[in-house]
């Protein structure tokens, strides 16, 4: 089948590549042309692992291209994509869907013979409906169905997420739509790969309810995680305990400092405004928001309170510095709220990161960036771990406390056994479990 992806982004660059491997011809369009022309030199301008070999492939085989010009491929396309962004609308949180409604104008002026036009960007209820519209008055004589498919795709993870999913989605109101969609999802009907076909408004309200669930359970474990502390149980036992009850499942348990990245923020917020216009506010997701803002906010303070009370003249190092590991993205991360509430208090920051340290000088400023962990330790007199990248699973304790002036490790994401740390002689706080003082 031919594609036409719209968007070049991290969710249209992930799905043009997937299709494209899948055996379809797809041409991904963006209107900033300092991207296509990378991508045309085989430069990929975000961090997802195998992404570049996946272009490169599919390139080479002549199936997937890159244009400014939707002209150009959008009136062979079976199927055009929607994959542009929706950020939260500054001031109210409502999803600005001004690309996506740009992106209809286009695709309405030049798309040409039965196309269905596909919904990939996460739109709030009503989305789709609104594109038909659009479309249809421009041109009241078009031959096209509007379908909406959510991607369900964690960064880092992306390929594996589509061309393995635990299912796909598919919100369509008419049969021509659906064999098309079928035909393009064709390689995972063959895996059995479950497909929910629904009509466009529940597609659409599936993507939220899944980030809102999943927001709602990372928060869950991290509200357990502050009640483990107190009353001095183990979060990760109490994570296990329940995570082996089918019916609540393991994943998405793991106590942190509050989530971040790309989806969860914006798309929590925008699934209580949209509950709130239609009169059926979501006081859970709202309270999640809520708890999960503030508990960003107070994570310094565990950093404060591990170094005695006062950071005045203090170093402190700084690993990990993106919402999650495996990724440059730096939206919504933890350490945006971390990070400068430390140098509030007086201490002087040395971070590093595997990825994200780019974006990050433009977020955080006055900090001395390094190029290891180990530099970063030199001197400091505490490190706190904000982000689990693989490379801070096994740093060399004796290393590292030789290299801090005081032996204080705040882990954020209990990525080390507070028994073996107390061992090796090092103060250690993480979340939800007993603080281990140095034998
Ligand atoms: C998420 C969804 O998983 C994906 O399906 C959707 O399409 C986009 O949003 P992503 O934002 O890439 O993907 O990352 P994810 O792995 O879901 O993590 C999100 C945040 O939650 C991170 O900050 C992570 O550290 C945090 N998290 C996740 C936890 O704190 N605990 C967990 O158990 C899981």
């Amino acid at each position: 089948m031919r594609v036409t992806m719209i968007g070049t982004g991290y969710v249209g660059l992930v799905s043009g590549a997937c299709f494209a491997d899948f055996g379809h011809d797809v041409v991904c369009v963006d209107k900033d042309k300092s991207k296509i022309e990378k991508l045309e030199n085989g430069e990929i301008p975000i961090f997802e692992p195998g992404l570049e070999a996946l272009v490169a492939e599919n390139v080479k085989a002549g199936r997937l291209s890159f244009s400014l010009d939707l002209a150009a491929s959008a009136p062979e396309a079976h199927a055009i994509f929607i994959a542009v962004g929706t950020p939260s609308r500054r001031g109210d949180g409502f999803a600005d869907l001004s690309y996506v409604y740009k992106a209809a104008e286009e695709v309405a002026e030049h798309m040409n013979g039965y196309t269905v036009v596909v919904t990939k960007s996460t739109v709030p209820v009503g989305t789709g409906g609104e594109v038909e519209s659009i479309i249809r008055r421009a041109r009241p004589d078009a031959d096209f169905s509007v379908v909406s498919n959510p991607e369900f795709l964690r960064e880092g993870a992306a390929i594996e997420d589509f061309k393995r999913p635990d299912r796909v989605v598919v919100g369509a109101e008419d049969e021509r739509a659906k064999k098309v969609m079928r035909e393009l999802y064709r390689p995972l009907f063959l895996n059995e790969t479950p497909i929910v076909f629904t009509n466009r408004a529940t597609s659409e309200l599936i993507k939220y309810a899944a980030n809102a669930f999943l927001a709602t359970k990372i928060t869950f474990i991290n509200e357990m995680a502050d009640l483990c502390e107190n009353v001095g149980a183990n979060v990760q036992e109490v994570a296990r305990g329940i995570g082996l009850d089918g019916r609540i499942g393991p994943k998405f348990l793991h106590a942190g400092p509050g989530y971040g990245g790309s989806c969860f923020p914006k798309d929590t917020l925008a699934l209580v405004r949209t509950a709130q216009s239609h009169e059926a506010p979501t006081k859970i997701v709202e309270a999640v928001v809520a708890i999960n803002d503030e508990r960003k906010r107070k994570m310094a303070d565990r950093v404060i309170a591990a170094c005695g009370g006062s950071l005045e003249n203090k170093t402190i190092a700084v690993l990990g510095l993106t919402f999650k590991p495996n990724t440059d993205d730096m939206r919504d991360s933890p350490s945006l709220d971390i990070v400068p509430a430390l140098q509030t208090a007086g201490a002087n920051i040395r971070a590093f990161d595997p990825a994200g340290v780019n974006e990050a000088k433009e977020l955080l400023r006055d900090i001395e960036y390094c190029e290891g962990p180990y530099e970063t330790l030199d001197g400091a007199d505490a490190v706190v771990l904000i982000t689990e990248w693989d490379e801070f699973r096994a740093l060399d304790l004796e290393r590292v406390k030789s290299l801090l002036k005081s032996p204080v490790m705040v882990d954020l994401r209990n990525i080390y056994n507070p028994a073996e740390m107390a061992e090796r002689g090092l103060e250690y706080h993480s979340i939800g479990r007993p603080a281990s003082k140095k034998a």
